[in-house]
């Protein structure tokens, strides 16, 4: 298995020499934090109430391939749990303050928030083509975020975590990122010119020395440590739960948590201290509550939070944000899954290599529900994943438009089902045990159907999408087997006991294609649609409680039965067509656009 990080036990990049005030001393003590935390921890789960959120992203740049994916997976959480009856919140937004926002908007000659509102709504744009299905799109320019931050400050002051100390070292601008001299590395820009950068991003760093507040993060070390071994699932994939528990092994130091206002005016004032911008992390992170509505309403979701993040923010997410919570008197989160990056033609994406792969122009050419898909097959969270469009077009072809779509066209068409209905199931052609005209295969195949539903809610649960959809492609492989095996365009509708046979192969692939449609919507929203249209289900037998596969052969009544099937015959996924490039003529392509 590949290393989920290039410097993944080095120390984490956080604040260093920094000097403390003599003037603040902590406020609380070592033991009413622990018992703060206790009291946090042990609250109950709300069975009932779900909240899922994707990090905010950057607005310095357009929408990629890799953003798309983080919104799809946190869509794909939030469908399912609604799925299984939960009351579910769903955010997602931009993170529009700071200096590289700063720095872009100049670029672009635009004052600050037009330039944020522009790029904003091409990140809104994009989820809202594909079907990404939040609730609340939240941006840090809002006045409601700005009140969520001033509070969340305020709290932290007077609990005396915050103090006014100095930050002299290396800042990464692009990832907005304090490094201890152990990230940083030699480089040379694009003139040859020698610079420092950091060895997790590659990003240059530079040297900066200013005063500023500090947030006592080292007082937090045990505290995290705690949490994290009394909760060893609490960081999905395990792999970067055992990262962070390393990170935490060394040296936590204090983190410098506001920037000169000179420096970096694009941002929240520190409370009280106008010559002071609060940390674009810190701002960023309370995101998550403010959409909770905190600080007024916020505990219902608060208790139930999840979130989604990239890899190269985890020490963001779970070392800083839990300490600041913890600071705040805040329950920590209930999950923080982790997922890799995607690389294009075997390279990480950047606009001067010339492959950054557009995610809306994608889900145009593949659809939208190809390109959901295709992420959430593909994309494995422990490692990093390359896109082609070859990759893309083989597995679209293979698994939606021959195996599903296949199936579900074979099974519907006139020759075989002249009624258009969901025919009648005949337990004598088919017994409970091996008999009738059944094979030990269809057994096989029936027994494999009715654990699915099990099987792909614990892989929707471990964020293991992959894992749940392989399952279900495979299934999916074993029914056409089964109608390839019975053949039932061979058998004679005039002849009695054929047409019941026949009827009941037709009744057996339409109930697996139920379970499958209706598995599946988390992933591809408009495929199953259109699937479990077809089968004539309705949209109030569609949640995770109708997951009860071919009960004729238990010997229950099946609502479906005789039941007309929907009018719209169309195709499920049409095949895309070979003008989208072959591996080596892509590679060419690249190879041509990074000499130029
Ligand atoms: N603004 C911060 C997050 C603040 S959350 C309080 C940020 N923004 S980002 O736009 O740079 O990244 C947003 C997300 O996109 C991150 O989870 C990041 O890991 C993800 N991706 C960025 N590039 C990626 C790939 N190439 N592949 C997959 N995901 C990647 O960080």
């Amino acid at each position: 298995m590949r290393l989920p990080f290039l410097v993944a036990t080095r120390s984490i990049g956080a604040v260093h020499r920094l000097r403390q005030s003599p003037l603040l001393p902590s406020r609380l003590s070592a033991q009413s934090r622990l018992q703060r935390f206790a009291a946090v921890s042990s609250q109950c789960k709300d069975e009932k109430s779900y909240y899922i959120t994707t990090p905010i992203f950057y607005v310095n740049a357009s929408p990629h391939l890799g953003h798309l994916y983080s919104a799809v997976i946190a869509d794909c959480f939030h469908r399912f749990k609604l799925l299984q009856g939960f009351n579910s919140k769903f955010a997602t937004g931009t993170d529009e303050h700071g200096l590289k926002i700063q720095q872009a908007a100049e670029a672009a000659g635009k004052d600050p928030l037009t330039f944020c509102t522009d790029v904003s709504q091409r990140f809104k744009h994009l989820f809202d083509s594909c079907d990404v299905s939040y609730t609340d799109y939240i941006r840090t320019t809002e006045q409601r975020h700005r009140r969520a931050v001033e509070h969340f400050w305020s709290v932290l002051w007077n609990n005396g975590l915050i103090y006014r100390g100095h930050y002299e070292g290396w800042y990464s601008t692009q990832d907005e990122s304090f490094l201890t001299p152990l990230q940083v590395g030699d480089a040379v820009d694009s003139l040859g010119t020698p610079i420092k950068v950091s060895l997790e991003s590659g990003h240059k760093v530079e040297w900066m020395k200013e005063e500023n507040y500090v947030f006592r993060l080292s007082a937090f070390r045990s505290q995290l440590l705690n949490w994290l071994r009394g909760n060893p699932r609490v960081i999905q994939p395990e792999c970067f739960y055992q990262v962070v528990l390393q990170w935490l092994q060394q040296d936590l130091p204090d983190l410098s948590v506001s920037r000169q206002r000179s420096r970096l005016q694009w941002g929240i004032s520190v409370p009280n201290d106008p010559e002071q911008t609060i940390y674009v992390w810190l701002d960023a992170l309370v995101n998550y509550l403010t959409v909770a509505g905190y600080p007024d309403t916020h505990d219902q979701w608060w208790k139930v939070v999840h979130h989604i993040v990239g890899k190269d923010i985890l020490k963001f997410h779970a070392i800083y944000w839990p300490a600041f919570l913890l600071g705040a008197g805040l329950p920590l989160p209930q999950t923080i899954y982790v997922h890799s990056h995607w690389t294009a033609e075997g390279k990480k994406m950047s606009k001067s290599v010339g492959n950054v792969v557009d995610p809306l122009q994608r889900s145009q050419m593949f659809t939208t529900d190809g390109m959901r898909y295709f992420l959430l097959r593909q994309g494995v969270p422990d490692s990093d994943c390359d896109y082609t469009d070859h990759k893309v077009t083989k597995l679209l072809n293979a698994e939606l438009c021959d195996s599903l779509g296949g199936l579900l066209n074979r099974c519907t068409a006139p020759g075989l089902n002249p009624a258009q209905v969901y025919p009648a199931f005949c337990p004598q052609s088919f017994p409970r045990e091996r008999g009738g005209r059944t094979v030990f295969e269809d057994h096989h195949m029936l027994d494999a159907v009715k654990n699915l539903p099990a099987v792909v809610e614990r892989h929707y649960e471990n964020m293991h999408l992959y894992k749940a959809l392989e399952a279900i492609a495979a299934c999916v492989r074993q029914t056409n087997a089964f109608v390839q095996r019975h053949a039932p365009w061979k058998l004679d509708r005039e002849d009695s006991k054929d047409k019941r046979w026949l009827d009941t192969i037709i009744h057996v692939s339409f109930e697996c294609l139920r379970i499958y449609g209706i598995l599946l919507q988390p992933v591809v929203p408009g495929i199953s649609n259109k699937l479990l249209s077809r089968l004539g289900v309705q949209p109030g037998e569609r949640n995770w409680a109708a997951l009860n596969f071919l009960p004729r052969h238990q010997g229950i009544d099946c609502p479906l039965e005789g039941r007309p099937l929907g009018s719209e015959s169309g195709v499920l996924f049409s095949r895309l067509e070979s003008q989208i490039q072959k591996p080596n003529k892509a590679k060419k392509g690249l190879q041509k656009l990074t000499k130029a």
